[in-house]
């Protein structure tokens, strides 16, 4: 976990600033890292049966005890692992078995961070900050490197994962609608809609590497003969007509201003006249917390180390969507996920 200074420790880092409050961020940095070599080591499922002795852990992922040791006694510092004080064996907390090991957890996401995008951003950070973008984008550097593509989507579907319960009961679907989610790639926002109503048929409209993930992802969910999964590119290819609903998750941030633009247009042509739109994402300008405001200023420096785009102003994507034809009716937050908006919008008549 996260290190959590107790009162005294704020008091006298954050308050009254008598020692160095950088020093958490230091070793937050030390237990990200620390964190991605226990998921590389597979070291949380080694311990997945039951308490372990360091001996028998160290042998089941092939490291040195003496190595391991500090390891998992940093592990143990943050959160993520006990030492049970009779035997001195090794266990998993419940923080790692609910959100690590569980298939419903961060897992796969914090790998592709750990994998793909720290490493992104090592080699490309200096060069966006001092020119505006980096030399290629995440997804044209996936186009080159394929077989991440699934670590990718993986990941992006472990995010989803935590959140698709919550946003489905936000949206105001009809029971027998034709939805489409437009860069969708794992599939598991219109899978949940499946999973809700059983009248919704969903195609979900990405680039062909994220087939197979979702059509994984409905199968897993027993409604494959409810999703269909179509191969192109949002911005030239047809999206198809006469849907009820569109969803647009995660895709804004990867645009600009007037892309974004003829992005809604498509998705107003391809959406019936009573139709929905439902735009999610990290938007600047919602954050109301210390949590929220961090994590809109992380995904906003991300989004221009990755794509060379920005966590946009929530009140120019609702310009955008009202240049394209679309009025914007709501918006929610999630207590779940610090920074995520929904924006609901509908066809202006
Ligand atoms: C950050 S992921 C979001 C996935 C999902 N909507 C979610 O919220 O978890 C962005 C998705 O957009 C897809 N994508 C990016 N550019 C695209 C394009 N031009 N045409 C189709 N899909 C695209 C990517 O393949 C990826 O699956």
């Amino acid at each position: 976990m996260p290190v959590v200074p107790n009162a005294v420790e704020r008091l006298v880092m954050l308050r009254l600033n008598r020692a160095p409050g950088p020093v958490l961020d230091l070793v937050g940095g030390a237990a990200e890292r620390t964190l991605g070599l226990a998921l590389e080591l597979d070291l949380f499922a080694a311990l997945e049966a039951s308490p372990t002795s360091l001996e028998t852990l160290a042998a089941r992922v092939d490291c040195d005890p003496a190595g391991l040791e500090p390891l998992c006694e940093f592990l143990v510092a943050l959160g993520y692992l006990r030492r049970e004080a009779d035997t001195g064996r090794y266990a998993n907390t419940r923080l790692t078995e609910r959100w690590l090991l569980d298939a419903d957890g961060v897992g796969a996401w914090l790998g592709f961070w750990n994998e793909v995008v720290f490493p992104f951003w090592e080699d490309n950070a200096r060069t966006a900050i001092e020119t505006g973008a980096p030399r290629q984008t995440l997804y044209e550097w996936l186009d080159e490197h394929p077989e991440q593509w699934r670590l990718a989507h993986e990941g992006f579907r472990a995010a989803a994962n935590v959140l698709a319960p919550t946003v489905v009961e936000k949206l105001d679907v009809p029971g027998d609608a034709r939805v489409i989610d437009v860069g969708g790639g794992h599939g598991r926002y219109a899978v949940a809609l499946a999973e809700r109503h059983a009248g919704v048929r969903a195609t979900v409209f990405d680039a062909g590497p994220a087939r197979e993930v979702a059509l994984e992802t409905a199968r897993e969910s027993g409604v494959s003969d409810r999703i269909s999964f179509v191969a192109g590119d949002y911005t030239v290819d047809s999206l198809g007509e006469n849907y009820d609903v569109a969803l647009l998750f995660n895709v804004v941030h990867a645009h600009d201003g007037p892309e974004n633009v003829a992005l809604f247009e498509r998705i107003r042509d391809a959406l019936t006249p009573d139709g929905r739109l439902y735009v999610l994402d990290q938007f600047d300008g919602t954050a109301r917390t210390a949590l929220s405001r961090a994590t809109v200023g992380f995904v906003g420096l991300t989004y221009l180390v990755t794509l060379g785009q920005r966590a946009h102003d929530v009140t120019d994507v609702a310009a955008w969507l009202a240049e394209a034809g679309f009025e914007v009716r709501d918006r929610h937050s999630f207590l779940t996920a610090p920074g995520v908006s929904l924006l609901v919008a509908s066809p202006a008549n």
